[in-house]
């Protein structure tokens, strides 16, 4: 049994190893390369983000926000401290406005009022000053004043949908040329059952287009654009499914319709089947009805096959979008499956969804998932703004091509330097130097070894070639080049050495 060292990844999370960081940089590397080519620009949002604005959008009643998020108090020492009694009521105002311009304490609801108490406060502890019951209006500023919170509440993003929202309203980029196209990847974090293929931290890809029309055109360029990634990285069995959950429109008559109208329908539906559904969904008839079509519990599925379906209810703008939607698919010939189950576990989206599969991930298969989300930017508090996007999960995607056979080999090395004689080293770091500059992939040893003993390690490493450079070659300028796969040797100068292997590099 392996030895257990005292410190180990923390459960959910785990390290990236050579060689499949290779394959990961091949992924990233083509993901720049593609959605470069779609007139996308890269965003990088910070990590940490307020917790409210995850709560907002993705929703507060979600597995997400509920459950997953690692979420912490991000305190700062209270300066001035509200117990302090030898700073004055009016300093301690003073000191609070000055934190709050830069930033230190920050505007949340609460705080606006615990402001609001304080300077309330302040009135009256002015107004009685000269009275003798000041010690009673210094306990009550003192109670204000230690109800502002001196930090915010922040999550680790377990998405990236809000940050990019946040900052397309934070950087004023509704006045850029809209839409804005930004695509982002990097870590992220929810607090979920590890299995194979759901981690703590797992990474995402993502792309968000934000601004400027809802046309349908758009929706299908972007999962073009998501469908010509994973066939440039040779995904294997990918199955595309796409769904339109209608928009949350006002009653007409007093009676709800589109998406309000199909969970009126369909929590009507699920009432009467209750006692055949477990716990979850049970519970879920109340809270979201909509995530019972997402259950994967076998006895559940015959009648989760007989609820009605939403293409029934949309209103006829949303009918005809996701009509258009298809159309615009099969114009750009990317083939998809209709699912009406798919409607997707975060608050936001609205009309379009879709989620892509892959092979070789078990019950973990969504590798990819998104949808349209107008209104979100509006509700984090920005102009009406329309928005659709994805994210892949890359851990998944490296998982499938892994299984597909399409992992990385270990990383060789193109040459060996085996130098032996004080009198070679120079050269031996120079012709290192030579050669990486040209590419090549080099390994010099740090010290002399045995003719011997470097030809093991160099196989060892996977190296290609040997360069051998002992004093005879140094004194000639006629290297020794040995390839390693057949054994043959021959004699070359340094310039024609780095033509051979250039030669050699473009022959395998
Ligand atoms: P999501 O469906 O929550 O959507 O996540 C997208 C993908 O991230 C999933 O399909 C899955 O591949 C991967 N993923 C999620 N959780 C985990 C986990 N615990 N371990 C490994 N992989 C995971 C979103 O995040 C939306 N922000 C997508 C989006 C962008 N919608 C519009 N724009």
């Amino acid at each position: 049994m392996a030895n257990k060292s005292k410190f180990q990844a923390i459960r959910g999370t785990r390290d990236l190893l050579p060689p499949d960081t290779a394959l990961w940089n091949r992924v990233e590397q083509t993901a720049h390369e593609v959605f470069t080519t779609f007139g996308y620009g890269e965003i990088r949002t910070p990590i940490l983000q307020p917790t409210e604005l995850f709560a907002r959008s993705i929703g507060a009643e979600t597995d997400v926000v509920s459950k997953e998020m690692y979420t912490f108090l991000d305190e700062m020492q209270r300066v001035p401290d509200p117990t302090d009694f030898s700073v004055s009521p009016v300093d301690y105002v003073d000191a609070v406005q000055e934190a709050i311009k830069t930033g230190e304490i920050p505007l949340t609801a609460s705080n606006m009022n615990g402001i609001a108490r304080l300077k309330s406060q302040l009135e009256l502890f002015n107004a009685r000053a000269g009275e003798n019951i000041v010690e009673e209006a210094q306990l009550k500023f003192r109670l204000a004043a230690s109800q502002i919170r001196f930090g915010e509440s922040v999550s680790l993003s377990p998405e990236a949908t809000a940050s990019v929202c946040r900052a397309y309203i934070e950087h004023n980029m509704q006045q850029l040329p809209q839409p804005v196209k930004l695509y982002y990847m990097g870590p992220m974090f929810r607090r979920e059952r590890p299995q194979k293929g759901r981690y703590r931290q797992f990474y995402q890809i993502g792309a968000e287009i934000l601004g400027g029309s809802d046309a349908p055109a758009i929706d299908a360029e972007l999962i073009e654009m998501l469908m010509t990634f994973f066939a440039k990285i040779e995904l294997q069995g990918t199955r595309l499914d796409i769904n339109s959950i209608g928009h949350s429109a006002p009653p007409v008559d007093g009676k709800n319709i589109c998406r309000r109208g199909y969970v009126d329908a369909l929590r009507v539906a699920l009432e009467k089947v209750k006692d055949k559904l477990g716990a979850d969904s049970q519970r879920r008839i109340e809270t979201n009805p909509l995530r019972v079509l997402d259950s994967k519990l076998e006895h559940e599925q015959p009648i989760i096959a007989t609820l009605p379906r939403i293409a029934d209810h949309l209103c006829d703008d949303c009918k005809a979008h996701y009509a258009d939607v298809k159309r615009q698919l099969d114009l750009r010939g990317v083939g998809y499956h209709e699912n009406w189950r798919l409607v997707r576990g975060l608050d936001y989206y609205m009309r379009t969804t879709f989620e892509i599969t892959a092979t070789g991930l078990g019950s973990q298969n969504a590798v990819c998932g998104g949808g349209r989300y107008d209104g979100l930017v509006e509700l984090l508090g920005g102009p009406p703004t329309k928005g659709i996007g994805f994210a892949i999960g890359e851990d998944r995607l490296i998982l499938s091509l892994q299984e597909g056979g399409k992992g990385a080999a270990p990383q060789g090395r193109d040459v060996y330097v085996a130098w032996m004689g004080d009198k070679t080293y120079a050269t031996a770091i120079r012709a290192a130097k030579t050669l990486r500059n040209a590419g090549f992939s080099v390994e010099l040893p740090p010290v002399e070894q045995k003719f011997g003993k470097a030809l093991e390690r160099a196989s060892k490493l996977g190296a290609r070639h040997a360069l051998i450079l002992g004093e005879d070659e140094v004194a000639s300028g006629q290297w020794t080049l040995k390839t390693l796969a057949d054994g043959s040797q021959q004699k070359l100068t340094e310039q024609a050495l780095l033509e051979y292997l250039h030669t050699a590099s473009a022959r395998s």
